[in-house]
């Protein structure tokens, strides 16, 4: 349906690590652990970090600012000082693009 948006390409997300693109004007951090995509909100909900800036470990992205840690796959918010969740976001693999719904 029209709420998917390609948003890179697929061989432009390094595998174990994260990128951020700009997506609708919002600032979406795209990641591949295990050969699998997933997207959330590319700012820490604890201060103005940029996760894409952070460490990935395995499906937990890591703050690059105080190392509060986030589950990639549903956004929840793994260990101090982070509490607020970040949205994490529906993605699958089209003609080589990531497309990430933001609905
Ligand atoms: Fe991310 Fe503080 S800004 S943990």
């Amino acid at each position: 349906n029209e709420d998917w948006i390609a948003a890179i390409a697929a061989d432009e997300v390094p595998e174990d690590d994260v990128t951020a693109v700009e997506v609708a004007g919002k600032d979406i951090a795209f990641y591949k652990t295990e050969g699998r995509y997933y997207a959330t909100d590319n700012l820490c909900t604890h201060g103005h970090a940029r996760l894409c800036d952070g460490f990935l470990y395995g499906h937990e992205i890591e703050c690059p600012l105080h190392q509060g840690r986030f589950d990639i796959r549903d956004g929840r918010p793994l260990c101090a000082p982070v509490s607020a969740p970040i949205k994490a976001y529906a993605v699958k693999v089209e003609n080589g693009q990531v497309l990430v719904n933001l609905a």
